[in-house]
């Protein structure tokens, strides 16, 4: 009878501490979820939206070592060429050209594959004109007193000012926009993870695709850049994250004399 008893509250302590550790890991899992990870790694999350449809894995053919760094080589030598360039030719760029980087850049990663940008690709002379005149606005504000001291001291050497005529003489700018979260054929919203590394990665091959295909660009970041929405014509949920110039340089261009970090400065290896 006693022996029962004790049997009972046994399996009764057992349920319960089972019960704890599975709240637990749903608290961790939703934590993780919160945590804009938005990557379910186990099992048991992937079930309620059921198995993933996997495919074989083509466009990277093996290998050999060689191989891989005469390529590493090639590609460290072209990339390490780019630079931001600041007097550009008006000569126009082929429109496929461009939507052929911007293909490149769409192909990026991005935090549970939510592809949480846009991209307005502006040739138009009026428009550039008003991106410029906006821009120059939140540029003296800037220049001539919102700026502190060490940002202005930082930016010395590159010798920018409030002046922006690239805006307008460049053929091409690419406004690049982050989407905070998306929207469905209902106009429910649909959450994004990782939309500014996402978004900085896919900018990041654009500048790549650019200077592969013999292009320059310039990374703008006029501060604050609200007035891209209003001119763009994008919506709210749509934060502007950067414009690049795009274009040929003008002939006899010329770029800052800048260096790089020690290459051991910046990478370890354990
Ligand atoms: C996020 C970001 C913002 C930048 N904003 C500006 C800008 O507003 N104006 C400008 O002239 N250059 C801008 N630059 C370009 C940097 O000044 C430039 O990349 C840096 O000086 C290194 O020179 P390089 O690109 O020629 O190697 C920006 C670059 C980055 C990555």
């Amino acid at each position: 009878m006693m022996g029962a008893l004790v049997n009972r509250i046994r399996a009764d302590v057992r349920r319960i501490a089972e019960r704890g550790a599975r709240l637990a890991r749903l608290a961790r899992l939703a934590r993780d979820d919160e945590g804009a990870s938005g990557m379910s790694s186990t099992e048991e999350r992937r079930r309620p939206g059921g198995m993933p449809r996997l495919v074989p894995l083509t466009g990277l053919p093996p290998c050999d070592d060689d191989e891989l760094r005469a390529r590493t080589e090639r590609f460290r030598d072209d990339l390490s060429r780019r630079r931001s360039v600041r007097q550009f030719s008006s000569r126009p760029v082929p429109s496929d050209v461009i939507d052929g980087c911007l293909r490149a850049a769409v192909s990026a990663p991005s935090g549970a594959n939510r592809q949480p940008w846009h991209f307005v690709v502006v040739t138009s002379p009026e428009i550039k004109k008003r991106l410029r005149q906006a821009a120059e606005a939140e540029e003296r504000a800037f220049y001539r007193g919102r700026a502190p001291d060490d940002w202005l001291d930082a930016l010395a050497p590159l010798g920018t000012d409030e002046h922006k005529p690239f805006l307008e003489e460049a053929p091409c700018l690419i406004v690049v926009f982050a989407a905070l979260h998306g929207v469905d054929p209902d106009g429910h919203k649909i959450k994004h993870y990782y939309v500014h590394e996402s978004v900085g990665i896919a900018t990041g091959m654009l500048i790549t695709a650019l200077h592969q295909a013999g292009l320059a660009s310039l990374t703008h970041t006029p501060s604050p850049m609200r007035f891209l929405n209003a001119i763009l014509d994008r919506p709210p949920h749509e934060h502007p994250f950067l414009i690049l110039v795009v274009g040929h340089p003008a002939p006899g261009a010329r770029v800052p004399d800048i260096t790089r970090k020690p290459f051991d400065d910046v990478v370890s290896h354990r």
